[in-house]
């Protein structure tokens, strides 16, 4: 047994170098990690558990049975992270280029296929050149299963990609379909088709990192909700974001230790809302000061900042937030941050997450622009995904809520469980001035003095409209708090919906206007 012993240790110490020693420095040379590296830094120590670490690929095309790497290219296994249970693989970059063969597939769709049955969320650490040329066909079947596996595990265990080297082809639809994808600044890269093949087909010229580098993806087309200056700081926030997350969609309500003693009232959110209603202030004041340890940990930063999407606490349960953005175009809501907030709410939505709304939304972008492009198609989505959404849903209106946008930033009317307003909120069809310019034109047309009788006008609507109480009265609006209050209302409310059940009409799947 002892030599049987040693044998394995020899076949296992070789498989555990991948592409090899100078494969492996030159990764380090373009401030790369190895996959094992990686593996280390994300997962809770001494905690990972390879499987399929002998599996090597079957080809023999193009000289490939004389290089064949134990492991094939990705290494595969569960693990825990903060004590959770997690299904993860990670490509390494130093055997052909992290390509995707017929065996490395196999490798994942095990895990994937493993995960479903488990019910715990998989990782994926992709750094791949995409489909292995020399396989052809072979490896395109391979990608089909793993994007499959990921449209139905989708909504049944979360999904996280984290896209670490120049990902191509098939190496990107994967992530493209999981929930999450983190990237770093200057290292990964995302493209359909590389920068030679934009230049024959359209005559561009583009570097990969304009192409599909961190801050274009991160900044210009959101396809990635993470960016990162380094491997090291996207990994560690992994781990913070499956401290959020649960397990499967049937684990209901994350939850941490609370102490309810503690004082609840923030004095300092009295002192936010300027005086003047058309003022910009930053929301993220207040998300900070409304959440557990002030620990927000924001989706999407870069991306259609007008709206802002993350996790957080309330009272030890996690929440998603949805807020509008004054600092940003007023926090109105454009095509983008409809994208972006509908695509969150559905992910709360599917993992039980409840849903915090903070609002304060002069309505949707006018334009053609923004017309043209479809804002009423996309504007949907979001009013969809929140009609949609079962899970407990509270807002809290800190100023503006007009119009349309009313109605789509989880109104009661769209089963909000408890919508506060603090008493700078302004509730009504339009902001005052576009109101009376309307409502009043004929009338201020014919006065002798328009502008004073826009004035006139204009405080007549603003004391009739612009503020809580007429949808307080109609119960709209569950209660006009002081601000101070917001948190313990929210942490109240939050505790009281835990045991919330509430169910859409049986049917085979919604059609969310994509
Ligand atoms: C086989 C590959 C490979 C691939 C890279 N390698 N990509 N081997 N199949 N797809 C190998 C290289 O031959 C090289 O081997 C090693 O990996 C490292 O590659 P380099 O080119 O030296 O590295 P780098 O300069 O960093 O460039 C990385 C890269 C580039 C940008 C990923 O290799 C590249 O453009 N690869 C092809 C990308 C691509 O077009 N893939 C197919 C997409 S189609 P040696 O032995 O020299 O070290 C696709 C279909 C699925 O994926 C579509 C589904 C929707």
């Amino acid at each position: 047994m002892k030599e049987k012993i040693e044998n394995l240790r020899k076949i296992k110490s070789e498989a555990l170098l991948g592409g090899g020693e100078e494969k492996i420095r030159n990764q380090h040379s373009k401030g790369k990690l190895t996959a094992r590296e990686r593996i280390e830094l994300l997962v809770d120590e001494g905690s990972f558990d390879e499987v399929d670490m002998l599996v090597k690929h079957r080809s023999s095309d193009f000289g490939l049975d004389k290089q064949k790497i134990p492991g094939d290219g990705v290494v595969t296994g569960f693990a825990r992270i903060h004590g959770k249970p997690v299904a993860l693989f990670s490509q390494d970059f130093t055997v052909f280029g992290g390509s995707l063969s017929e065996a490395h597939a196999e490798k994942i769709c095990k895990i994937q296929d493993m995960a479903l049955k488990i019910g715990i969320p998989v990782i994926g650490l992709n750094d791949s050149g995409g489909a292995r040329i020399q396989e052809g066909v072979v490896s395109l079947g391979g990608y089909a299963e793993i994007f499959l596996r990921n449209t139905l595990s989708s909504g049944v265990i979360p999904q996280i990609s984290a896209v670490l080297g120049p990902c191509a082809g098939g190496a990107v639809y994967s992530p493209a379909i999981t929930d999450f994808i983190f990237m770093v600044d200057k290292t990964s890269q995302m493209f359909v088709t590389g920068p030679n093949v934009v230049k024959t087909v359209t005559h561009e010229e583009v570097t990969f990192e304009e192409l599909g580098g961190a801050e274009t993806h991160a900044v210009k087309s959101g396809v990635a909700h993470f960016k990162f200056e380094s491997e090291v700081e996207l990994l560690s926030a992994i781990r913070r974001l499956i401290t959020f997350i649960p397990l499967n969609w049937k684990d209901r309500g994350i939850e941490k230790e609370f102490d309810f003693t503690q004082d609840l009232i923030v004095k300092e959110l009295d002192a936010i809302i300027p005086l003047q209603s058309n003022k910009p202030y930053n929301m993220h004041d207040i998300i900070e000061k409304i959440v557990d340890d002030n620990d927000f940990m924001e989706v999407h930063k870069y991306y259609a900042e007008n709206i802002i999407v993350g996790f957080a606490r309330i009272g030890g349960i996690s929440v998603g937030v949805v807020a509008n953005q004054p600092a940003v175009l007023a926090g109105v809501l454009d095509i983008n941050a409809s994208v972006k907030g509908a695509r969150f709410i559905r992910f709360c939505d599917s993992f039980n997450i409840p849903l915090l709304v903070i609002e304060d939304v002069p309505g949707f972008m006018p334009g053609t622009d923004q017309e043209w492009n479809g804002i009423i198609r996309h504007g949907a989505k979001l009013l969809f995904a929140f009609c949609e959404a079962t899970v407990p849903k509270v807002t809290v209106i800190t100023r503006k809520a007009y119009g349309g946008a009313y109605d789509v930033m989880n109104s009661k009317h769209i089963r909000g469980d408890f919508n506060f307003a603090w008493p700078s909120a302004e509730i009504a069809v339009m902001g005052p001035k576009g109101a009376v310019e309307i409502i009043f034109k004929k009338e201020i047309s014919k006065s002798d003095n328009p502008e004073l009788k826009i004035e006139e006008k204009l405080n007549e609507y603003i004391e009739k409209f612009a503020n809580p109480f007429v949808a307080a009265e109609r119960g709209y609006i569950d209660d006009v708090i002081e601000p101070n209050q917001t948190r313990l209302k929210l942490i109240n409310a939050f505790q009281l919906l835990k045991t919330k059940v509430d169910k859409n009409p049986p049917k085979k799947h919604s059609n969310i206007p994509l």
